[in-house]
């Protein structure tokens, strides 16, 4: 235990995280794992059978949410948690979540070892469904725990095939009702999520350490576009109302209005595309876009999403097809809490790590944890800055160290008085 902090055992935080990594839907090192899949289901249980080989009590709520407890001497304090997500997108790589849940357990398991008493109780999170891949809303599980979505809204969500979450839930064994998801107030003292940065700027600068100071607000829109079909030699050109068109169009309005709004940080993205009838001699008559905007500041997102929906306004009567947006969410950015950032930053600083304060663009369930209690979110840097791709990768060295901070900062958090 070096400056009085204790070791993370970094040969088996790895094996750990390669055993988990062929858990998977797709052929390794591919890693896929839908929520409900049966890859999402048997990546919990091997993460749930280590939590309880270390000797945390298991509890899981009726979302799928995982809580590992380990109880303190003042077990009715509230407790500090940690901890991120195991599912993954399709053709992900290994680490994204994985390093937060893994790597809090190796958190978890240092103090342990290191003879460390937690007075507050200090608790493993394993959230569910922080991708939107199956029901389209991300942080569906941490958005729940903060009660940011009615439970009725969940239980409608339906997947692109007609499977109801409720129905899926029913069959993973999770059968108690969505209402008794959200957290009591008070339930955490602090937050702290442990992720890769997902973005170049910690390789670059060889900064071992991020500590995340606010988290970019992400929005969401499906929009449904639908004109007239017919027959690709048949149907002559003037007067068509090709619905894909349509769609390219606006396409390239999102991009626009995402430079125009005035502010560096508006991003915006047309990700998914569903083409109907989607044959080569067949004029498009309906399209489904879904549209991903964020920025660190609602104004600029605002100012944006005014700009594409003007566009798309004049993109409708030009081409004379309906275009009908439907919001999937809107949620605010969320800051770090400054007392959580300072414990983190004297951990590194008694580790000789150098941290930087940083902005994650990306979303995390630490959104959300930011409504329940303080958080903040220590981020260590990934290879190029990939994510969301098999390639993604992480140093073990990059990750024990960002456990050994997270490790710290969770003590301290332990003692920290009422
Ligand atoms: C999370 O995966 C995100 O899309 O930011
Ligand atoms: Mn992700
Ligand atoms: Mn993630």
């Amino acid at each position: 235990m070096s400056a009085g902090l204790p070791e993370v055992d970094s040969a088996l935080l790895q094996k750990r995280i390669d055993e988990l990594a062929l858990i998977t839907e797709a052929q390794p090192p591919v890693v896929t794992r839908v929520l409900f899949s049966d890859a999402d289901l048997r990546g919990r249980d091997y993460i749930r059978k280590l939590c309880e080989e270390a000797g945390l009590s298991v509890r899981i709520d009726a979302v799928g949410n995982m809580f590992a407890r380990w109880k303190g001497s003042a077990p009715d304090a509230p407790a500090v948690a940690t901890g991120s997500h195991t599912d993954a997108i399709p053709n992900a790589g290994k680490f994204d979540g994985v390093v937060g849940v893994l790597g809090g357990l190796a958190a978890i398991e240092a103090l342990q070892d290191a003879g460390f008493k937690p007075m507050r109780s200090i608790e493993l999170i394993v959230f569910t469904a922080e991708e939107p891949t199956r029901f389209g809303i991300g942080c569906l599980g941490s958005r729940m725990l903060a009660g940011a979505i009615p439970p009725e809204k969940v239980a409608a969500l339906r997947d692109p095939e007609g499977a109801s979450l409720d129905g899926l839930r029913g069959r993973a064994g999770l059968k108690d009702a969505l209402e008794s998801v959200v957290l009591p107030k008070k339930f955490y003292s602090a937050f702290v999520e442990l992720h890769i940065e997902q973005g170049p700027l910690l390789e670059q600068q060889h900064i071992p350490i991020g500590i995340v100071q606010a988290i970019a607000g992400p929005s969401a829109y499906r929009v449904r576009i639908t004109g007239e079909g017919g027959h690709a030699g048949a149907v002559l050109m003037p007067g068509r109302r090709d619905a894909s068109l349509a769609a390219s169009e606006l396409a390239l309005a999102v991009e626009r209005a995402a430079h125009q709004s005035g502010s560096p940080d508006t991003v915006a993205t047309t990700g998914k595309w569903e083409v109907f009838p989607n044959a080569i001699n067949s004029v498009p008559c309906d399209v489904m876009l879904e549209i991903d905007l964020r920025d660190t500041c609602l104004e600029t997102r605002d100012r944006a999403l005014l700009l594409m929906r003007s566009a798309s306004d004049d993109i409708a009567t030009r081409r004379g097809v309906t275009i009908v947006w439907e919001e999937i969410n809107a949620d605010p950015p969320a800051d770090g809490d400054p007392r959580t950032m300072e414990i983190a930053e004297d951990v590194a600083l008694k580790l000789d790590l150098a941290t930087a304060r940083m902005v994650s663009r990306a979303y995390h369930d630490s959104l959300f944890m930011a409504r329940v209690c303080p958080t903040t979110m220590i981020f260590i840097p990934c290879r190029n800055g990939y994510s969301h791709r098999p390639e993604e990768y992480s140093d073990p060295a990059h990750i024990a160290a960002g456990a050994r901070v997270l490790a710290g900062t969770l003590a301290r958090l332990s003692h920290e008085p009422p």
